[in-house]
C-alpha cells in the first residue's frame, strides 16, 4: 500500500475514528484523530480558567502547550499540559463547550498546522471535519461519512450504556443535533462536503461492511 492519505470527515457520532483506527491498523498507517485536539484545548480552558469566547486567550493555550499522541495497548492516548487527558476530553462538559471553542479562527490555524506536520510523511488516516476542504486538500481519498441522528444516537446511547453510563436517548439526540449545526454553520472551516469526496451513508450498516465500502473506493483510486 502506498503512503497515501486518508481524510474522513463528517458529522458527530458518524463511527469516524471506529473505520479510521481499523482502517490505519490494516494498513500501518498513523491514525490522527483531530476532534481529540480540538478537545484538547476544551479541555486546557476549563482547566485553565479561559473563557470559550476568549479567542486570543484559547489560541495562547494551544501555542502554549502541544498535544501528544501515545499509542499503547489500551489504544491512543492524548497527553497536554503534563497530564494524560484521554478520559478528560471525552467527558460531558468538554463535549458540551467543544463546538465553541473550535469556530475560533486562531484555534483553528494552531491546530490545522500541527495536523499538516503530523501527515507530512503521508500513510495517514485522519478524521474530523475539515480534514478534505481544509487541512488535507490534497489527500489522495477523501470519505463523508454520515448517518441519521437517530442512529448516531442510538450507537451512541449503546456505546454509554455498555459503559454503565446512563445518559437519556433523548439527550443525546439533541447534543449531537446542536454539535452538527454548531460545526456546520460555522465561518471557519465548516463541516461540509468536499466537492471531491465519496458520500458514505452508514445508516442501517455494520462497521464491517462501512469498512470494506471504504476500501473499495481506496482501490479504486488506484
Ligand atoms: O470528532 P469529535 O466529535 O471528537 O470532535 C469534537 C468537536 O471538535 C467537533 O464537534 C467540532 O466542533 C470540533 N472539530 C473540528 N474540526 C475537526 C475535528 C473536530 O472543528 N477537524
Amino acid at each position: 500500500m502506498d503512503k497515501i492519505s486518508i481524510a474522513i470527515d463528517g458529522p458527530a457520532s458518524s463511527g469516524k475514528s471506529t473505520v479510521a483506527k481499523i482502517l490505519a491498523n490494516s494498513f500501518n498507517f498513523v491514525y490522527v484523530d483531530t476532534g481529540a485536539m480540538y478537545r484538547a484545548i476544551t479541555f486546557l480552558a476549563i482547566k485553565h480558567q479561559v473563557a470559550f469566547s476568549d479567542e486570543e486567550a484559547l489560541a495562547e493555550l494551544t501555542k502554549r502547550y502541544p498535544i501528544n499522541f501515545q499509542q499503547s495497548v489500551h489504544g491512543q492516548l492524548v497527553f497536554a499540559d503534563g497530564e494524560d487527558i484521554t478520559q478528560a476530553i471525552r467527558q460531558p462538559d468538554v463535549t458540551a463547550a467543544v463546538s465553541e471553542v473550535s469556530a475560533h479562527r486562531k484555534v483553528r490555524e494552531e491546530l490545522v498546522e500541527a495536523q499538516r506536520q503530523l501527515a507530512q510523511l503521508g500513510g495517514i488516516v485522519m478524521d474530523g471535519r475539515d480534514i478534505g476542504t481544509t487541512v488535507l486538500p490534497q489527500a489522495e481519498v477523501k470519505i463523508f461519512l454520515v448517518a441519521s441522528v437517530e442512529e448516531r444516537a442510538q450507537r451512541r446511547y449503546k456505546e454509554n450504556q455498555e459503559k454503565g453510563i446512563e445518559m437519556d436517548y433523548e439527550m443525546i439526540k439533541e447534543a449531537i443535533a446542536k454539535r452538527d449545526y454548531l460545526d456546520s454553520h460555522r465561518e471557519v472551516s465548516p463541516l461540509v462536503q468536499a466537492a471531491d469526496a465519496e458520500l458514505v451513508d452508514t445508516t442501517g450498516m455494520t462497521i464491517e461492511q462501512v469498512v470494506t465500502k471504504i476500501k473499495e473506493v481506496i482501490s479504486s483510486k488506484g
